[in-house]
């Protein structure tokens, strides 16, 4: 695997290849990152993977600092799984000047759930994948395979490139999750043990959520309020769970009936915030 940390290193390991498949990521990988890898292989003829903790997605207060950097370990998993090319600039090789030019995705998608909870978070993540699609893809393009464990990210980033009409064909990872139903993350390395035991109940609050939601006859307000409630019980600062419309995130309307929805949560057990979704 090459490694490259500055723009022309990438540039030069990537001019024979003509389609590259690219998975970002911020490193401490784990096995969902490493499927991601494994499904971008065959969809381009050379597999790039980012490491960039990116400063531009993170509030004063959340993990920057702190965020896991687990550099030898990541090097290995990505070899083993098959990755060609790493890129991994340094923050003043992607940042060589403060970032003043920025995207600000459509208001309507990225300032509800995630956005409004991490105001500019959205802002963040399309500013820097709008950048790493430039330094990876290039003008000629290629495919990025996102997780679906970030929904509203999968979808902000879908509408940019189609926007921009960035030569940039999406695809979408499904999410990887331990035995019990964990969502796998970075930030499950957070959790203390006891908190890992528990941290299964966003993911079964999810579907529950959207069993209730294709069952029970309350209105849809009340059965989130339970959702939460549920949680709250067990200890949990739930931010939200709702049911949404696959298609824009928007609450259904009444047509919208399983098969288009997917219910969405975001919830902190002790310190550490934990996000999950589910398709229905
Ligand atoms: O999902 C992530 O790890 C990050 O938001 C991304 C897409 C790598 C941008 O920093």
């Amino acid at each position: 695997m090459l490694i490259a940390h500055t723009i022309p290193e990438l540039r030069d390991a990537l001019a024979s290849h003509r389609h590259p498949s690219f998975v970002p990521t911020m490193g401490n990988l784990h096995e969902g990152h490493l499927a991601l890898v494994r499904q971008a292989r065959p969809l381009g003829d050379v597999t790039v993977a980012s490491i960039f903790v990116n400063r531009l997605q993170f509030l004063p207060h959340e993990d920057f600092d702190s965020y896991p950097r687990t550099w030898d370990a990541d090097c290995a998993a990505l070899r083993t799984a098959g990755c060609d090319v790493l890129f991994a600039p340094r923050e003043a090789d992607l940042y060589p000047e403060p970032q003043t030019f920025k995207v600000h995705p459509d208001p309507a998608l990225a300032d509800m759930l995630e956005g409004h909870f991490r105001p500019g978070f959205f802002v963040g993540v399309s500013t820097v994948v709008m950048k790493l699609f430039a330094c990876v893809l290039g003008a000629s393009g290629g495919t990025a395979v996102f997780g679906k464990k970030d929904y509203q990210q999968l979808m902000v980033i879908r509408h940019m490139v189609q926007q921009f009409a960035l030569p940039v064909q999406i695809v979408a990872g499904e999410t990887s999750r331990a035995p019990d139903g964990l969502a796998l993350s970075s930030r499950n390395g957070y959790l203390s043990p006891e908190e890992r035991q528990e941290a299964v109940a966003l993911s079964q609050a999810l579907r529950q959520l959207a069993q209730a939601w294709c069952t029970a006859t309350p209105p849809a307000p009340a059965l989130e309020a339970h959702a939460m409630q549920t949680l709250q019980a067990r200890g949990w600062q739930p931010d939200y769970l709702t049911v949404r419309r696959r298609s824009d995130l928007l609450p259904p309307a009444a047509h919208d009936g399983p098969g288009s929805l997917v219910a969405l949560g975001a919830a902190r057990l002790g310190s550490t915030r934990l996000i999950d979704n589910h398709e229905f």
